[in-house]
């Protein structure tokens, strides 16, 4: 029994394999690809997106473009540090393939609408499309049966000492989607820094061959030359891959260790804008919400990510 998803995107180098991983992997059916502004413009990651499905042979999987800003906040520059992680195109060949006429936004609805309520949507850059959609046509909340969010953080952010970037490009955008009632699983700092990816597993990638493992391989040992420089983890030649974690939970939940807690997020600090707010010690009046990963299993992650990237089709 496959699971349907649609990812959206904001295709950065972690997006790319996690798109790779949707669309091979024989458990999911990857029914498009929406993108939003974050890593780097929106017509960045929109290009990045179709250049990975062209490299994989993956090139009728459709892609939308979304929002361009987030919904309230001026545009957030990305950090000059993560331009080292990321770049603004990916380091694969110009897409041939065009994205679909319909925003983003517009597709979400009515892709939903139409649905019989069994696309998981998983949403690994600024939630800016997903609050939109929400926003404009509620009724597409009783259709989705689960998101799953790679973002937040509890321990430490990344864009700042208190948030994760996804969150911290659009904190209002990610407190409508955190608070809309339905399932949600979010795969946060918390664990994707307990799940990296390092040279040696690049250089397996590489020796497999597939344009799948390469491609993962030269996007991976980007990440990895940019976070020993500018966001060293706690093993050098080593890098989270953020987004593919995600898709790895849905593929098998055990890859993460989720607690159920009640989750929101700040929106006026000087400080903690940004800033998931997880309450562990129900100190708070409301009500679990969230089920928030607090570890990850390394060994699994990296084995899923051979498995499945060794596939051609
Ligand atoms: O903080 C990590 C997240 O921010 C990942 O989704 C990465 O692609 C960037 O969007
Ligand atoms: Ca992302």
């Amino acid at each position: 029994m496959t699971t349907k998803v649609i990812l959206d995107v904001d295709t950065g180098t972690d997006d790319a394999v996690a798109l790779m991983v949707a669309a091979l992997s024989p458990d999911l059916e990857l029914i498009g690809a929406t993108t939003v502004n974050g890593n780097t413009s929106v017509e960045n990651c929109t290009e990045n997106t179709l250049r990975v499905f062209d490299y994989i042979g993956k090139s009728h999987i459709p892609v939308f473009e979304g929002m361009s800003v987030p919904m309230v906040r001026a545009h957030a520059q990305q950090a000059i540090s993560a331009k080292g992680i990321h770049g603004d195109l990916l380091d694969l060949p110009p897409a041939r393939s065009k994205k679909q006429a319909r925003h983003a936004v517009d597709w979400l609805i009515e892709t939903y609408l139409a649905s019989n309520g069994d696309i998981t949507l998983v949403p690994v850059g600024p939630l800016t499309n997903i609050a939109m959609a929400i926003r404009m046509e509620p009724r597409i909340l009783e259709r989705i049966p689960e998101i799953v969010i790679m973002g937040g953080a509890h321990e430490h952010g990344n864009s700042t000492p208190s948030a994760e970037f996804n969150i911290w490009v659009d904190p209002e955008a990610a407190q409508i989607v955190v608070n809309c009632g339905r399932p949600i699983r979010m795969i946060p700092l918390d664990a994707t820094h307990r799940a990296l990816v390092s040279r040696e597993d690049c250089t397996r990638l590489r020796e497999i061959g597939t344009p799948a493992a390469l491609a993962t391989a030269i996007c991976t040992e980007r990440r990895i030359g940019g976070y020993d420089t500018s966001q060293p983890m706690h093993r050098l030649g080593a890098a989270p891959v953020h987004d593919a974690l995600a898709v790895c939970a849905i593929i098998d939940p055990s890859v993460v260790t989720t607690k159920f807690i009640a989750v929101d997020v700040e929106t006026s600090g000087p400080l903690t804008d940004g800033r998931t707010v997880c309450d562990f010690r129900h100190r708070s009046l409301r009500s679990a919400n969230v089920h928030f990963a607090v570890d990850a299993d390394e060994p699994k992650f990296v084995r899923m990510l051979t498995e499945i990237l060794s596939r051609t089709a």
